[in-house]
């Protein structure tokens, strides 16, 4: 069948300022404040392709809502990466997927200077006031939240030196705010490092050595754990995969190897002692994003979205993107792992959440930790699994679900935001680009977190290319 939606992997150079976007509907008088998005706009370079979705050229974006109007803005991030790679026409930097041709003395300078890419695409975060967008590889950068002028190089009071990070730090609610993310350190001992970050001050809390480590793209939290799903996608053990990083010629990703027959392992880590206080297994399974986890009766919930294994990654090659034919896409499942606090390792099943297939999980965040009932996400539809073509709502307490489908319409992650005044759960809205494959331009879509249906779309007459995620700033306009 045909490839609706390839147009809009297309590169997308321009940057525009839009300060007033046609809404129709109505949107609520409480909605004031900025969605930053983050994604990909540009994936050649004259002489280059970055190949692979995720390491497409960061173009953040954001639409505000100010007093009843909307404005919009894109701007490319001003990293090294940016602006080495478009002056010489090549790429220079290892990304995700992509590596320059690099030379053996290019490999000794890299032992000791860090030479992956800044091209920082994924998601930002609040730290204390300060806007910072991420990748999962260790630089950040300051953003102006509403000009999106890039401000400068991003570090915390303390160098991490990790070999990645994720670009999925949690937010704790019920400690100010409170940041806390985990980083991989790869070298002659390999460990998995969780850590807090309040205003650029980091404190260490664990530090797991790990033989043969796991790529993890988030992790969960609750009220007093950390918990990482060690997924078997993995580097080789014994160095082989520490040396062949360092050596070969494969970009970053590629270095991880799929072990179906190996379990997923979740380690709990006890986020006051640092020690890793319970370990449970079950059968092999892929995650990129958790929904949210919480603790009650002796039991960790942590819900996620699963897949049977890694072969969504080259799933998000732009030559599989871009083929005329579309290729089916590989779904995932939420679902739910409870793990028993206290006990000795052991295994456990995950079981569904509901009966529809769905990624990029949101929840109102204010529940992060917390139990909860609703989740947000995109999700394929059953007669044209091709890409992202819907969204759905989940009652993760009953497994209902509400579906907002049209033909030839793409949605991104949908952003749930509360009414200040909420008085339920899903009493807010939830925010989500598309693209509309009829006109090839892109929209803002407002659903009613309730009914889940329209409320508005502003109208953008512009292209914005498949991003990744995006975070709310209330307030912030
Ligand atoms: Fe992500």
């Amino acid at each position: 069948m045909t490839n609706h939606f390839k147009q809009n992997f297309v590169t997308q150079k321009a940057e525009v300022h839009l300060p007033d976007v046609p809404l129709t509907g109505t949107i609520p008088d409480w909605l004031n404040g900025t969605l930053i998005r983050c994604g990909p706009g540009q994936f050649e370079q004259a002489h280059a392709s970055y190949k692979h979705w995720f390491d497409g050229l960061s173009m953040p974006h954001r639409y505000t809502f100010n007093n009843g109007r909307l404005s919009f803005q894109n701007r490319f991030l001003q990293s090294q990466a940016y602006l080495k790679d478009n002056a010489t026409g090549t790429i220079n930097y290892r990304g995700v997927f992509v590596d320059p041709r690099r030379t053996f003395w290019d490999k000794i300078k890299a032992l000791f200077i860090n030479d992956v890419t800044d091209n920082c695409n994924i998601q930002t975060v609040d730290d204390q006031g300060t806007i910072v967008i991420m990748t999962e590889l260790p630089h950040m950068y300051q953003l102006d939240p509403i000009s999106l002028q890039t401000v400068a190089k991003y570090e915390y009071d303390h160098k991490i030196n990790a070999t990645m990070q994720t670009a999925h730090p949690q937010i704790d609610p019920n400690k100010g705010n409170l940041i806390v993310n985990y980083m991989l350190k790869i070298s002659l001992f390999n460990y998995y490092e969780v850590f807090n970050v309040r205003g650029r001050a980091y404190q260490r809390v664990s530090r797991v050595p790990v033989a043969s480590p796991s790529y993890m793209h988030s992790f969960a939290l609750t009220e007093n754990y950390v918990i990482l799903a060690e997924q078997p996608l993995k580097l080789p053990g014994y160095g082989r995969g520490v040396f062949a990083l360092a050596f070969g010629n494969k970009p970053f990703l590629e270095n991880f190897v799929w072990y179906g027959d190996q379990p997923t392992v979740f380690q709990v880590i006890d986020r006051n002692s640092g020690a890793v206080v319970t370990q449970a297994e079950t059968d092999a399974f892929f995650v990129f994003h958790q929904l949210n986890a919480y603790e009650q009766n002796g039991e960790i919930f942590m819900d996620l979205a699963a897949y049977p294994n890694a072969s969504v990654l080259p799933d998000f090659f732009l030559d599989r993107l871009r083929a005329n034919t579309h290729i089916p896409h590989t779904p995932a499942q939420a679902r739910r792992y409870r793990i028993p606090l206290g006990k000795p390792r052991r295994r456990i099943d995950g079981e569904s959440l509901a009966s529809i297939n769905m990624e990029l999980p949101r929840i109102n965040y204010r529940y992060n930790t917390q139990p909860y009932r609703y989740g947000y996400g995109v999700s394929l539809y059953q007669d044209l699994p091709d890409f992202p073509n819907q969204l759905v709502k989940i009652d993760v307490v009953t497994g209902e679900t509400a579906v907002w489908h049209h033909p030839m319409q793409y949605p991104s992650e949908p952003v749930f935001v509360p009414n200040p005044n909420a008085t339920a759960e899903d009493d807010g809205i939830v925010l989500a680009n598309v693209y509309d494959a009829n006109t090839h331009a892109s929209y803002l879509l407002v659903l009613d977190g309730q009914s889940f249906t329209q409320m508005a779309r502003g109208d953008l007459n512009f292209r914005i290319p498949f991003d990744y995620h995006g975070w709310f700033y209330p307030g912030v306009v």
